[in-house]
């Protein structure tokens, strides 16, 4: 059964700086690559990461005047959930994807489109700093000792959602944390994170999924807001961004969103997978 609406992904960590705007920009992109319509809209009327990066993207494509897909976008910059719900509505109306890029703090229009998400990403760097937002663990075994208010306010979220009929029959939440600039040279850290990840999981049900690794490239493309799938527009390219490129459609896989029906899409999936299956990460 389709249901009415966008699906909604919203990126959230309240610790900041955990690549949720660098991840929304990524996805957004490679679904858009994908034949889906996407819209995003920024919660930080003061950073607009997210806003930037696409209001950049928009002025190279003008510049250069090239055809790469894009998603629109918007900033919320209102004082109440009814003109949060009202920008919702009004951006994401005709499109298969509506992303939230959230603020990496504590706010009420954060939580509110938290109870509304599809999917809702959490980004956490490879470091246990980051994962203490969602569970402290022992200083000795590094097993989990318990769960942060974080990990609390996600469950009791669901529990809400669960409960609430605001938006139909509802699709429940999915809940991914997606490991962000993960560097293999870090083995043992890699592991620990891995296990007591793992864990948490089991315990608080969410999914672990694969995110971008350290790149600078990354940071690079900000200014120009295009993105590693924009081939043909960035130049001379060595073999590492291709599988970085690699990584951004695992990134995407690994969220496990339907994707819409109907011939554009199918090119659109075409091209998305043009390097073939022989890079590996
Ligand atoms: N995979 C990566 N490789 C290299 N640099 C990265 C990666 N992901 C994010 N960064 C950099 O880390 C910084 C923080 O990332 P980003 O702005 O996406 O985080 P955020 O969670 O949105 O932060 P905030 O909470 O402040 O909104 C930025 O400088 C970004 O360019
Ligand atoms: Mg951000």
């Amino acid at each position: 059964m389709s249901l009415p609406g966008p699906h909604r992904i919203v990126f959230a960590n309240e610790k900041g700086g955990t690549g949720k705007s660098t991840t929304a920009v990524h996805v957004a992109i490679a679904l858009a690559y994908q034949g889906a319509r996407v819209a995003a809209i920024d919660l930080d009327p003061r950073q607009r990461t997210l806003h930037r990066y696409l209001e950049n993207r928009a002025e190279t494509i003008g510049r250069r005047a090239i055809a790469v897909p894009q998603a629109d976008f918007a900033v919320f910059t209102g004082d109440s959930i009814a003109a949060l719900d009202a920008l919702g509505e009004d951006v994401g109306a005709d499109h298969d994807f509506l992303i939230y890029d959230t603020p990496g703090r504590d706010d009420d229009f954060a939580r509110h489109v938290a109870t509304q998400a599809d999917t809702l990403v959490t980004p956490l760097n490879d470091s246990f700093v980051d994962f203490d937002l969602i569970g402290q663990v022992d200083a000795e075994t590094f097993k989990v000792r318990r769960l942060s208010f974080y990990a609390e306010l996600i469950w009791e979220t669901r529990k809400k959602r669960a409960m609430t009929t605001i938006r139909d029959a509802r699709r429940e939440m999915d809940w991914v944390v997606v490991r962000n600039r993960t560097q293999h040279i870090e083995a043992r850290n890699m592991r620990r994170i891995d296990s007591a990840l793992t864990e948490l999981s089991r315990r608080v049900g969410f999914r672990i999924a694969n995110g971008l690794s350290e790149r600078v490239i990354y940071r690079e493309l900000f200014p120009s807001g295009l993105t590693l799938l924009d081939k043909g527009h960035l130049g001379e390219l060595g073999t590492s961004h291709l599988v970085a490129r690699q990584e951004m459609r695992a990134l995407v896989a690994g969220l496990k969103l339907q994707m819409p029906a109907g011939a554009a899409a199918a090119q659109r999936e075409m091209a998305f997978a043009a390097d073939g299956a022989s890079v590996q990460a």
